[in-house]
């Protein structure tokens, strides 16, 4: 099969899909992978790092389309690549189809077969396709945290660290998930007085044996997030807020309760989620301050450890390239039951039910577009 690797053009997107170690595996199998040029220069990788592994590459993304049988990408397709994609084209990546109106249009109109790592899950109902994304979030998140708590980054001048002598500086993690967890280990591991909470006690449990004893887990209920919100210096937000929910765990008059100048690193950045308060930001303005309490909500933070984040996401992502690459799509689909849950368009039709109920589009299911 021919794999094409296409730059990024999303702002601020430095990943790539694929590392040259990856590029080899896939070569190694006897397929071909076309890389632009340039697509690696963001997470480090040159082109002729990627030569040398058995690449070829491509000057522009028009061509790297024409020629591929398997677009292999990062994030969404944009307007400017619609013109590009084929008939019966693979399109493996994040395509979030229930928030890109447009792109779904083109995928039914291109007749596509669109797979989406975000929705491809495994025996445990986790998602591995996003899990290294969220640990990388969460540990970026408390680096955020302990950047904007400097003064001369507009924070009120605490080091998120122990420091004999004096109060050591307190951070609540709402959520003990993976990005809850990967914040926590970084800010258990400066010293900090730490205290994640859950409503799922398990979640709790799973994390306590991975955590030092600087960690508290409280049960994440009203009176137990108030009493952590009046003492934090930092709060996290790890958890994922449906979609549907219209009210707010932490509400606007909450943030009266805060400390002064205390942050609120939002890594869920659902807008007006889980934290009322929470507007997107980006890496080049990710601050914001509401009733004296700053606020980090950066959608992207992976990209700003782009070489990180590209390693572990072709890590998770390779294995189902691999098996769509040597069997074929229509077998690997049929063969595997959680690649299939990513399917999102096959032959015209959408296939993912969340983005037909929220567009209001007719939808059929992956076995029925599979006949299985
Ligand atoms: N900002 C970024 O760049 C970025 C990157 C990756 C992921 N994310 C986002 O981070 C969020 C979290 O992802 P994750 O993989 O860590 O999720 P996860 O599912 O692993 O963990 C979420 C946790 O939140 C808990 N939870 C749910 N409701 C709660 C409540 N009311 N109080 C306390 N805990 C509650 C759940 O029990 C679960 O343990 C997602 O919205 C994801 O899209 C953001």
């Amino acid at each position: 099969m021919k794999i094409g690797i296409p730059k990024e053009i999303k702002p601020y997107e430095y990943r790539v899909a694929c590392d040259p170690n990856g590029v080899k595996e896939i070569v190694n199998k006897g397929h071909k992978v076309l890389v632009e040029r340039n697509a690696g220069i963001g997470s480090g990788f040159t082109d002729e790092d990627y030569k040398a592994q058995g690449a070829e590459i491509i000057d522009t993304a028009r061509e790297i389309f024409a020629k591929s049988d398997l677009i292999y990408k990062v994030k969404e397709i944009f307007p400017e690549e619609f013109a590009y994609m084929r008939e019966g084209q693979i399109i493996f990546t994040y395509i979030h189809s229930n928030a890109h109106r447009e792109q779904t249009d083109a995928m039914i109109e291109k007749k596509i077969i669109g797979i989406a790592y975000e929705d491809v899950d495994d025996k445990d109902g986790e998602f591995p396709l996003l899990k290294p994304m969220s640990i990388i979030a969460g540990k970026g998140g408390f680096l955020a945290a302990l950047n904007f708590m400097q003064k001369i980054y507009g924070g009120n001048g605490i080091l998120l660290s122990k420091i004999d002598g004096i109060r050591t500086p307190e951070i609540t993690i709402i959520g003990a998930g993976n990005s809850g967890v990967g914040a926590a280990e970084l800010a258990s591991a400066f010293g900090n007085k730490v205290t994640v909470l859950d409503i799922d006690v398990n979640k709790l449990e799973a994390a306590r044996k991975v955590l030092p004893p600087n960690v508290e887990f409280l049960y994440s209920n009203r009176n137990n997030l108030e009493m952590c919100l009046k003492r934090t210096d930092v709060l996290m937000n790890c958890i994922l807020w449906p979609k549907w929910r219209k009210d707010h765990l932490v509400s606007k008059d909450m943030l009266t309760i805060m400390k002064n100048r205390a942050l609120i690193v939002d890594i869920a950045c659902d807008e007006g989620g889980a934290i009322e308060t929470c507007k997107s930001t980006t890496h080049d303005d990710p601050i914001y301050e509401v009733n004296g309490i700053i606020h980090y909500c950066v959608d992207n933070i992976p990209s700003a450890f782009s070489q990180t984040a590209t390693q572990t996401l072709c890590n998770a992502t390779l294995p189902y390239l691999l098996e769509i690459a040597d069997k074929g799509v229509e077998k690997a689909l049929k063969d595997n039951k959680y690649l299939r849950r990513g399917l999102s368009f096959y032959n015209g039709k959408l296939t993912l039910k969340e983005t037909g109920r929220k567009q209001e589009r007719p939808y059929i299911t992956p076995e029925e577009a599979l006949g299985i």
